[in-house]
Order: structure tokens, then sequence, then C-alpha cells
């Protein structure tokens, strides 16, 4: 295998992708080739941090507009995560990956704590590190909580999965002429709007100059190819440079 661009990164998962075909939960051939694809890079030396989502169980938000307290579905949203993030360590660990999984709610019976010098110790331990329920707090994103681990681990970039194939100037689904960036400022995705992460998560990155590459989940493979720099997806950077 080629040498991997990047030295750690944050790799941010969706949730809502675990479900595979099934109407909802965790299809065990999907977390499989998802496993199967961090393994596979994991084994090139890069330290990865792992953010899952946790859509395909609950989302806080969904819950909040079907006339739930906002807060107490955010915080059902959050155990989703460490649901999720279980999952994922079972199917690395399965394939012989060693993980660690941190969480921002004390479940001491399941996973450790979120303590940031030891995640950074099981980094360099080389064991792939899944933080788990969110930031800790209602209101924010695991988009957010990917960008707020990312600068306090040092990530060198964000790697967001989704099932699109990188950001649109409009949604390309209602839009067949919609076109798609190979690379923009955050600066643009925070004033035009464009479906990247949330404002927070950007604004957290482009503080920090954390750069974004959002790519397509979907294709087979595309996790290898977006950590080895193949230019896939949509880049966000800051313009600057
Ligand atoms: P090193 O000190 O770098 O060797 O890290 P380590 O994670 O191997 O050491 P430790 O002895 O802290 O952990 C041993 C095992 O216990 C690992 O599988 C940890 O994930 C797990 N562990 C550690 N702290 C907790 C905790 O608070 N809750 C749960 N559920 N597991 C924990």
């Amino acid at each position: 295998m080629a040498t991997p661009k990047y030295n750690r990164v944050m790799l941010k998962l969706s949730g809502e992708m675990l479900v595979g075909d099934q109407a909802m939960g965790i299809q065990p051939a999907t977390i499989g080739r998802f496993a199967d694809e961090v393994k596979e890079v994991h084994a090139t030396g890069v330290q990865i941090a792992l953010v899952i989502g946790g859509g395909n169980i609950f989302r806080g938000l969904a819950g909040a507009s079907r006339g739930m307290d906002r807060a107490h579905a955010d915080y059902m949203g959050m155990l989703a995560t460490v649901i999720n993030g279980l999952a994922l360590q079972d199917a690395l660990e399965s394939r012989g990956v060693y993980t660690r999984v941190m969480s921002a709610i004390t479940v001491n019976e399941i996973c450790e704590p979120y303590i940031r010098r030891r995640a950074i110790r099981h980094l360099e331990k080389g064991r792939v590190v899944i933080f788990a329920g969110g930031t800790g707090n209602p209101y924010f994103t695991t988009d957010t909580a990917a960008a707020l681990r990312a600068a306090e681990i040092d990530a060198d970039v964000i790697l967001k999965a989704t099932k699109v194939d990188g950001v649109y100037d409009r949604d390309p689904v209602l839009h067949k002429d919609a076109t798609r960036f190979d690379a923009v400022s955050y600066m643009e995705v925070l004033q035009r709007g464009l479906k990247v992460m949330d404002s927070t998560a950007v604004s957290l990155c482009m503080d920090n100059e954390i750069p974004i590459v959002v790519f397509n989940l979907n294709d087979e493979g595309n996790i290898k190819r977006v950590l080895l720099g193949e230019d896939i997806g949509t880049r966000v950077y800051s313009a600057a440079n």
C-alpha cells in the first residue's frame, strides 16, 4: 500500500449508514465493511480516532421535532453513539485491531471515560480510539464532537464520511445542475450555508485550521483512498493556505 498522507486522523462516520439496507439498527455486513477498511489503513501505521453518530438508533433533533424536550432527546442520541461505538469496537477487535472506546458521558462499566492525555497515549500505542457520547452536552452534534476531539488530539484532518460524494453548491437531490466543489473555504461554507457539517463544527475547524475532507462512504475503498490523499470528495480549508 502507498504511503499515507496523514499521521493522525479523525474519521467521522455516519451512524445512519450503519443501517445498510435494514429498516433500523446495525447491519453486520455494513459495519464489517467499515471495520475492514479501517483495519487496512490502520496497518499502514496511521493513528486513527473515530467518532460515530447515532442516527441509526436515535437522533436528538428528530426527537425534538416530534415534541420531545431537546436536551432530553439529545441525551438519548448520545447514548445511541455509545451503542454504535461498542459495535464498532467489537467489529474491529474481532479483526484483530486493538481499540479503546472513550465516552464523554461516564458509563464506566462499559467503556473508559474520556481523558485527553490518555486518548493520545492510546493513539501513540497504535490503538484505534473511538470517541462516544458526543461532547457530553446537549445541543451539540457528533460533527462538533469530531471537530472538538480532533482539535484536542491535534489531528491532521477530519475525514467526514457521508452518503454523498462531496459538498455541492445546492442540494444535488433537488437540483440536477448542482455542482460539486473540489475545494471550498470554511468561510464560504458558513456564508452560503453549505451542507457540510453544522456551523458550530465548521467554526471550530476554521478557528483551529483543521482541514475537513467530505467523501462518500458508499463507494467501497474510499476510506483508504482518502487516507492516502487521493483527490476524492471535497476539501474544506482555510482560503489563506
Ligand atoms: P496502557 O496504560 O497504555 O497500557 O493502557 P490500557 O488501556 O491497556 O490500560 P488499562 O489498564 O487502563 O486498561 C486495561 C483495559 O481496561 C482496557 O481494555 C481498557 O479499555 C479498560 N478500561 C480502563 N479503564 C476503564 C474504565 O473506566 N471502564 C471500563 N469499562 N474499562 C476500562
